[in-house]
C-alpha cells in the first residue's frame, strides 16, 4: 500500500533471557511477535490491549529505540532499521514519542522552556537566538503560557507536564507521533482537556498517531483506526465504529463488554475473562488466547489462526470467524 504513512510488517521483538555466570540465553520473552498494522497519513491508529501484551514494545521498536528481531518496518516508504546511525538521527524528528510520565524523562534543574528547546538545538533545527521565540509558540499551541518558560517540572500539575511532554515532541515539527498511554496517569477530567489538545493539534499541524492504552474507551473518540493486542500477537484491527458495532475476535468482544455503556439498548453481555494473562516467555500453543477463551475448540490449541480479512478494512485472526 504506497499510501501508508507508517507499513509494519511481521514485526518479532523477542528480549533474551539469560541465567547463570555466563549470561547464557536460556529463553526469549516474545514480547512482538509477528505484528502487522498499517497507519494513512492523517489517521490515528489506537492500539490496545491488556498491560504487559506488547504494545509499547512495537512503539519502541518502530522507532527503533529496539532492535528488531524479524520483520520490516517503513515510514514513507524508507526501511527504517536499515539506515545508517546518521540517517536515522536524520529522521528521528520526524518520529516522536510521548510517554504516560514526562516527568521521568524532564531534568528537574533545566526549566521547561530549554527542555522543550534543547532537541531542536541537539539536531541542529534552529538557530539558538531564535529558539526562545519558536518554544513560547509552540508551549502555547498545547495551552502553555510564555511565562511558564523560566520555571522548573516540580512546579505543574500532571496534566501540564503531559503539555511539556507533548510541546517537547512537538518542537521538532514531526509528522508522526507515537503516544504511549499519554492519558493514563491522569484524572478523567484531565484526561479529556488532553485528549481535545491531541484532536487540536492533528487538525492544525496534519499529525498521524499511533496511539497506544490499555484503555478502549479512552482510544474511543480519538482513533479512525483500533488494533486489538494480546501476548505479542493482533488479534483485530478494524475502522473505529465497525470494532465497536461488529467485533469479530472474543478477546475483542471481552474488552468492549467491560465498557459500561450508556445506553441499554447497546448493552453487550459481559464476557469475564478466566485467569490472567500467560507468560510471553511461555505463550501457548495454537491461538495464543485460547487458554482464556471461552468459546475455544479443540483446533483453536493446535493450529495459530491465519490474520485475515473479514470485512471491509476488518482483519482478525480467529478460527471461530
Ligand atoms: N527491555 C525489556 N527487556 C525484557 N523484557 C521486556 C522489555 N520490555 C518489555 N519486556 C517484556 O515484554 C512484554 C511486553 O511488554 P510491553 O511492551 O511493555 O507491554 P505493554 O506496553 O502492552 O504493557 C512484557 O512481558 C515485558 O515484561
Ligand atoms: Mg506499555
Amino acid at each position: 500500500m504506497s499510501e501508508a504513512l507508517l507499513e509494519v510488517r511481521h514485526l518479532k521483538k523477542y528480549f533474551p533471557i539469560t541465567a547463570g555466570l555466563l549470561n547464557r540465553t536460556v529463553g526469549h520473552v516474545k514480547a512482538v511477535d509477528n505484528i502487522s498494522l498499517t497507519i494513512r497519513p492523517g489517521e490515528t491508529f489506537g492500539l490496545v490491549g491488556e498491560s504487559g501484551s506488547g504494545k509499547s514494545t512495537v512503539g519502541r521498536t518502530i522507532l527503533r529505540l529496539h532492535d528488531k528481531t524479524d520483520g520490516e518496518v517503513r515510514f514513507k516508504g524508507i526501511s527504517v532499521h536499515d539506515l545508517s546511525k546518521t540517517e536515522m538521527n536524520k529522521l528521528r524528528p520526524q518520529m516522536q514519542l510521548i510517554f504516560q510520565d514526562p516527568y521521568s524523562s524532564l531534568n528537574p534543574r533545566i526549566r521547561i522552556g530549554d527542555a522543550i528547546g534543547e532537541a531542536l538545538l541537539d539536531h541542529g533545527l534552529a538557530a539558538k537566538e531564535d529558539i526562545p521565540g519558536y518554544v513560547m509558540e509552540v508551549m502555547e499551541s498545547c495551552g502553555l503560557s510564555a511565562y511558564h518558560y523560566n520555571r522548573f517540572p516540580h512546579e505543574f500539575s500532571g496534566g501540564q507536564r503531559q503539555r511539556i511532554g507533548i510541546a517537547r515532541a512537538l518542537a521538532l515539527r514531526p509528522e508522526f507521533i507515537i503516544a504511549d498511554e499519554p492519558v493514563s496517569a491522569l484524572d478523567v477530567s484531565i484526561q479529556a482537556q488532553i485528549i481535545n489538545l491531541f484532536q487540536k493539534l492533528q487538525h492544525t499541524k496534519g499529525l498521524t498517531y499511533l496511539f497506544i492504552s490499555h484503555d478502549l474507551s479512552v482510544v474511543e473518540h480519538l482513533c479512525n483506526r483500533i488494533g486489538v493486542m494480546y501476548l505479542g500477537s493482533m488479534m483485530e484491527t478494524a475502522p473505529r465504529d465497525e470494532l465497536f458495532l461488529r467485533p469479530l475476535h472474543p478477546y475483542t468482544k471481552a474488552l468492549l463488554s467491560a465498557i459500561p455503556v450508556p445506553i441499554p439498548k447497546l448493552k453487550r453481555e459481559r464476557i469475564v475473562l478466566k485467569g490472567d494473562i500467560p507468560s510471553p516467555a511461555n505463550p501457548p500453543s495454537g491461538c495464543k488466547f485460547h487458554t482464556r477463551c471461552p468459546y475455544a475448540v479443540a483446533q483453536c490449541k493446535e493450529e495459530t489462526p491465519e490474520f485475515r480479512q473479514a470485512g471491509n478494512d476488518h482483519y482478525v485472526a480467529c478460527h471461530l470467524v
